[in-house]
């Protein structure tokens, strides 16, 4: 903890002025999931991300936008269409964030198919993006900061793989067929 913060921090001296300026990165395998409330189904209906991978070995991937052609066409699909093969890897829990609004997840679930096999989990704000910090500046096609495409691997709340696609939103590392082969 001491580290993290430690590191992640710069001081600067300015003409007597102390400021400090935060130099994030993105969570790293071996760190903890953060402690943050997420939204499936409904805004009312709260999971906290770091919960939901207790004691479980288990897989999130996140999306720029939901219904968006790449997540919708091949990312989504592709952990739909993988579920059996991923569980019979060993993974009990497979979740899927997007800084979207839970009505527009759980529409986008249902209309893929996802819905049993899939966590729908809406990160409206952006408060989990931003604390793993995989956001950027999605302004120009959905709006605003969106999340990057990517894939991890969680045993008991802690990273054991991440897979950023190196462009943001290109469907290579992160989709199911890499967590397969792994
Ligand atoms: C996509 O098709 O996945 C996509 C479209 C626009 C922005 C980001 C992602």
């Amino acid at each position: 903890m001491f580290s993290r913060h430690f590191s992640s921090r710069l001081l600067f001296f300015t003409r007597g002025l102390r400021t400090t300026a935060s130099l994030k990165m993105p969570i790293q395998v071996g760190q903890t999931l953060p402690s943050i409330e997420l939204h499936e189904g409904t805004p009312k209906d709260k999971v906290n991300i770091l919960e939901l991978f207790k004691g479980k070995k288990g897989i999130l991937f996140a999306v720029p936008g939901a219904f968006t052609p790449g997540c919708s066409q091949t990312h989504l699909p592709g952990y739909v269409n993988d579920y059996l093969k991923l569980k019979a890897k060993g993974f009990e829990v497979i979740a899927c964030v997007s800084v979207n609004d839970a009505f527009v997840m759980s529409a986008w679930g249902i209309e893929r198919k996802a819905t049993g096999k899939i966590r729908m989990l809406a990160d409206p704000a952006g408060e989990f993006t931003k604390a793993v910090d995989l956001g950027f500046d999605a302004t120009p096609a959905l709006g605003n900061i969106r999340s990057k495409r990517y894939a991890m691997t969680i045993e008991d709340g802690v990273v054991k793989s991440v897979a950023i696609e190196p462009d943001a939103t290109g469907l290579t590392v992160s989709l199911s067929c890499s967590i397969l082969n792994e």
